[in-house]
């Protein structure tokens, strides 16, 4: 029987938890060892399936990679290989992180296009027209992306609009670019600063990530580092929703609370006492939560990561309440799946209108995709009655690391089963 979680849900979580490394600030610094010619070493990696894919690819590529627990080093001195096979990439999209980095090292990279995926389309050509800016030669063969470049050019590249790995993309190529790359209308989400933060530490010349204008001066070779993950602002968004559906009061450890501002400001408005310091965040559930409205927008806006789990926590809210996906064509996965536990949601495009009901009762559901199964795992914490039965939780440990492990020490009845 494939693995599953089970949720019997009803009871308030308690206590402390502590957010693990961000999923995604890791991936694009592992991406960033194939820069070096020697070691990079990074602390508070998260223990998730999308960090062992990109350690076979980046394995597969000549990376020596070694270490667990949190801490990983990984080598590129032998790296001799630019080629990104199909079967590693289709499984996760942030393997298109290896593109820039390969140009930059090798002068060439042939990509497999990472095609789409539940929540959409999610094409590169953003990526692809800035590493033409830079002058490379980008063509499409087989379903391979495929550029070469004798040596990259700095240049200025204006995104039609902001792209979190594209802008990562780009940063890693021109960090051994000849000139001065600047990048306008850059994302500016935390993930992209902790990036430069890192390639700084090994030499690189990174200013204005975090705005929406970063430039690059290009150097010629860059020195092992040693670098801390950052916290995951998305995990710890989700243990905050948590609190609220389940009318807890959960503290949670080794955060960075200026990445969840938009965050914070809407959860405050549904109701959730929260509490900061400088590296926690406390948030108190207080009864029904009201019905708010969310807008997905680039950060500093409401992050589309947190979109599924703000939805669970408005089915049980007083009223009726609204969430416009704007960053993603299909990102309303989960909204079937709360239905069947009694939720009251009705789409239309790209919008949900989310009338709160009394109750949601547990219920057999399937995961469809990371987030959307992070937010089947709270309706079911906030289920009243019944057990909740969650399949392909595959799609959970790809972002969450021991999510059940760690909402079961707060005091949730969850477990998994099977596998
Ligand atoms: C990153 O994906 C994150 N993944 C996603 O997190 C996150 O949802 C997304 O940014 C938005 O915040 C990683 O960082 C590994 P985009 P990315 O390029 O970079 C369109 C999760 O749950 N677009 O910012 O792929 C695109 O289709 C994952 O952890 C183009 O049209 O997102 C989308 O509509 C899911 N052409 C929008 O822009 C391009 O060349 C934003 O995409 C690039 C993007």
């Amino acid at each position: 029987m494939p693995e599953r979680v089970i949720i019997e849900g009803g009871v308030p979580l308690r206590g402390e938890v502590t957010a693990s490394g961000a999923k995604n600030a890791a991936l694009p610094l592992m991406a960033a060892s194939l820069l070096l010619s020697g070691e990079l070493i990074l602390e508070n990696v998260p223990g998730l399936r999308d960090v062992m894919t990109m350690r076979r690819l980046l394995e597969h590529l000549g990376v020596r990679c070694q270490g667990e627990n949190g801490t990983i080093s990984l080598d590129a001195s032998s790296a001799d290989m630019w080629d990104a096979p199909y079967d590693l990439v289709k499984t996760m999209r942030a393997s298109v992180l290896v593109l820039g980095p390969l140009v930059a090292r090798f002068g060439r990279a042939r990509v497999s296009q990472p095609g789409g995926c539940a929540i959409g389309a999610r094409p590169i050509n953003r990526h692809i027209e800035a590493l033409e800016a830079m002058g490379a030669t980008v063509w499409l063969e087989h379903g391979y992306v495929v550029a070469q470049a004798d040596r990259l050019k700095g240049a200025e590249i204006l995104f039609e609009a902001p792209t979190v790995t594209g802008t990562e993309n780009i940063m890693m190529a021109a960090v051994l670019a000849d000139g001065e790359t600047t990048m306008i209308n850059a994302a500016m989400e935390p993930e992209i600063a902790d990036l430069a933060d890192a390639l700084n530490s090994m030499g690189a010349r990174i200013e204005g990530a975090g705005t929406g204008e970063i430039r690059v001066t290009g150097v010629t070779s860059l020195v092992p580092a040693t670098y801390r993950v950052m916290p995951d602002r998305i995990e710890i968004g989700t243990y905050i929703a948590a609190a609220g559906i389940t009318g807890g009061d959960v503290t949670i450890l080794k955060c960075v609370p200026g990445h969840l501002k938009a965050v914070i400001e809407r959860m405050e408005k549904a109701g959730i006492v929260i509490d900061k310091g400088k590296d926690w965040i406390r948030a108190a559930g207080e009864g029904r939560n009201s019905a708010v409205d969310i807008i997905t927008d680039p950060y500093p806006g409401f992050p589309t990561d947190m979109q599924a789990q703000f939805m669970a926590l408005m089915t049980l809210s007083d009223g009726i309440s609204t969430v416009m996906e704007t960053i993603f064509e299909h990102r309303f996965m989960h909204v079937p799946e709360l239905c069947r536990m009694g939720a009251d949601v009705t789409l239309s495009e790209r919008r949900a209108v989310i009338r709160g009901v009394k109750g949601l009762s547990g219920a057999p559901v399937m995961a469809t995709d990371l987030r959307a199964s992070a937010s089947l795992v709270l309706a079911g914490l906030g289920a009243s009655e019944g057990v909740t039965e969650i399949s392909r939780i595959y799609h959970l440990d790809r972002g969450y690391e021991k999510l059940d492990e760690k909402l079961a020490s707060l005091g949730g009845r969850i477990w998994r089963t099977g596998g």
